[in-house]
């Protein structure tokens, strides 16, 4: 191994890419596997981005991003959510993954610990090792798959003597497919106040809830969280890279710095897109949704019938199964085998953590058409497995 970094050398490429990696010589697969819309950028906001080359948007731009985009931020959230962040509140960084890097690179010192429910989303561990600190994991697989104020209260009373400083919520809930209302929110924020814990809450899929209006943690407990959202769902932007991150401007300040000396800015272009999605695209992530809720609404169905056990989806785009009880193995080798017999690529479930092992996920931003017949080859391959 060359001379490097060994928190670099420890850390692995994310279990979803290395799985997709895996598969996908495959031939005919239907991969059901990398989450993102499958869905374009809404034709305005292309047009907006089209226009920016054109009038010269090549250059550098303030480290925060423009102050037309930051005003758009604050207006758009604050009508969404009731976010009340000042447009100097907001930083634009590139994706929610710079977000995420930026928030917890500022917060953390050496030897801090930070509350994590999962399964979660791959790219948090990673970036905590890399601030030389370290997670605590709560496990939510007993409880719906959510945290409880219980099974908070139950984790900091036994990690007391560390040094908890944060706890990173994530919701609509990746891999999941959770979400939790606003009574489930201010509950858990008892706790965490309590403990004096500053809250990393990464509602990237905010604009994917289907029986219930999201409700942003930031509303419940301002002063002590830092909020990251984006564009990458909302609008199906996710190569443009656009993220937001907003939290209290004494943060901010200190956040800036990371931003600057990880990225600069993100890209000009795409923050004159962004302003247009941010101003005249409020109803775009709403199209979307009652598309991603129809696709839901078929892959429950089909599954139900197979008689496969799922966590029922109430956002974001993804749907969280378990392996079916004749297969034994883990859930890597699970969804090999799906893949190599029946050419449907999902995600093993142990790639969002131990808590996963024995799920996998199932990323319903394809087509109609490709969960139909991905469902198809599915029931088949079931089919012969009982046979
Ligand atoms: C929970 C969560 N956070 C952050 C990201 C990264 O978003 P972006 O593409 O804006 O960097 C993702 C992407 O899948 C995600 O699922």
């Amino acid at each position: 191994m060359a001379d490097t970094n060994h928190i670099i050398q420890q850390i692995q490429v994310s279990g979803i890419r290395r799985f997709d990696e895996a598969i996908s010589d495959v031939p005919d697969i239907i991969k059901l596997t990398v989450g993102e819309p499958d869905l374009p950028t809404p034709a305005h906001i292309k047009k907006a981005g089209i226009q920016a080359i054109r009038d010269d948007f090549s250059h550098y731009s303030p480290l925060m991003g423009f102050q037309k985009l930051q005003a758009a931020a604050s207006r758009y959230f604050n009508q969404k959510y009731q976010l009340n962040y000042a447009p100097n509140e907001i930083i634009a960084t590139v994706g929610a993954t710079e977000a995420v890097a930026t928030a917890l690179i500022t917060l953390l010192n050496p030897g801090d610990a930070v509350l994590l429910p999962t399964p979660c989303y791959t790219s948090y561990e990673p970036v905590i090792a890399m601030a030389h600190a370290h997670v605590i994991p709560i496990d939510t697989t007993t409880t719906g798959y959510k945290l409880t104020p219980a099974g908070l209260a139950a984790a900091i009373q036994t990690n007391h003597s560390q040094r908890l400083k944060a706890i990173l919520l994530n919701y609509p809930t990746n891999p999941t497919g959770v979400t939790y209302t606003k009574a489930e929110l201010a509950a858990l924020v008892a706790v965490i106040k309590q403990a004096g814990l500053t809250v990393i809450s990464d509602e990237i899929y905010s604009e994917i809830t289907y029986e219930q209006p999201h409700t942003a943690l930031a509303t419940l407990y301002p002063a002590h969280t830092v909020t990251i959202n984006g564009l990458s769902k909302s609008h199906a932007m996710t190569g443009w890279r656009l993220g937001f991150i907003m939290a209290p401007l004494a943060l901010i300040t200190e956040m800036k710095k990371t931003h600057q000396y990880l990225v600069t800015s993100t890209s000009s272009i795409s923050q004159v897109a962004g302003i247009e999605a941010l101003t005249h695209g409020l109803e775009d992530g709403q199209k979307m949704r009652a598309i991603y809720q129809a696709r839901r609404d078929y892959l429950v169905t089909r599954l139900s019938e197979m008689s496969i056990n799922y966590i029922y989806p109430t956002g974001a785009f993804y749907l969280f199964a378990q392996v079916p009880a004749a297969f034994k193995g883990t859930s890597w080798a699970f969804a090999t085998t799906l893949a190599q017999q029946a050419h449907v690529a999902v995600i093993p479930g142990s790639a969002f953590g131990a808590a996963g092992e024995g799920w996998f996920r199932i990323s319903y931003a394809a087509s109609q058409d490709a969960l139909r017949d991905s469902m198809n080859r599915f029931a088949t391959w079931l089919t012969q497995q009982q046979a």
